[in-house]
């Protein structure tokens, strides 16, 4: 939606724990029949999808829908604790439409990792926690994985003009996974995992 006025200033309530902003201007949710493609592990998606009535993975609460360029898109992401097989719930991940605009992520409760990977394979992580704030820079694609036992809820930030690429992570997993060994997080690379699950 275009806005005709330009928008006043104004405090944005935002529940810390549950990750709701009460005047969001925009929602919606994913669900894990929504993620097919992922996660390492299809059969243990199938099979929560059917056992479990395909729960919500994550969801997501927007404020702002003023499109004039310069100006700032803030939300919600709400990331719920579970797993796929040893995989940790995620997002579907995406770049920016304009891949030169950066974000800055910052978590509220809970805890986790973002996935960074850029066009030339390079990849990485950095940890999603309170107290810290990731900055997403240019060219990254990003997706967050919950590694907690709670929520993980963070706050997002953004040029308005950025948008959202998600067709190029679409049905496939980044380069690197986050699973649970022995009770704690363990970054790995998919392709040792993906072998590991074929011998
Ligand atoms: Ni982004």
């Amino acid at each position: 939606m275009k806005n005709s006025e330009s928008p006043f200033p104004c405090s944005v309530a935002i529940a810390a724990d549950t990750g709701i902003i009460p005047e969001a201007t925009a929602h919606y949710q994913k669900r894990l029949s929504d993620l097919r493609g992922l996660f390492l592990d299809p059969e243990s998606l199938e099979r929560r999808i059917r056992e479990e009535n395909d729960p919500v993975c994550y969801e997501n609460y927007a404020f702002n829908d003023n499109q004039a360029e310069g100006d700032l898109f803030f939300g919600t992401t709400i990331i719920y604790p579970g797993k796929v097989g040893l995989e940790y719930h995620l997002t579907r991940g995406h770049y920016h439409r304009k891949r030169d605009h950066a974000e800055t992520y910052q978590a509220l409760s809970g805890r986790g990792y973002v996935l960074f990977e850029r066009k030339d394979g390079t990849s990485c992580t950095a940890e999603l926690i309170p107290g810290k704030v990731t900055y997403v820079p240019p060219f990254w694609a990003h997706r967050s994985v919950n590694i907690s036992d709670v929520p993980l809820v963070f706050l997002w930030t953004c040029p308005v003009e950025a948008g959202h690429d998600y067709e190029a992570l679409a049905g496939r997993g980044m380069r690197q996974v986050v699973v649970e060994r022995n009770g704690r997080a363990s970054i790995e690379e998919r392709e040792a995992c993906v072998s590991a699950r074929q011998h």
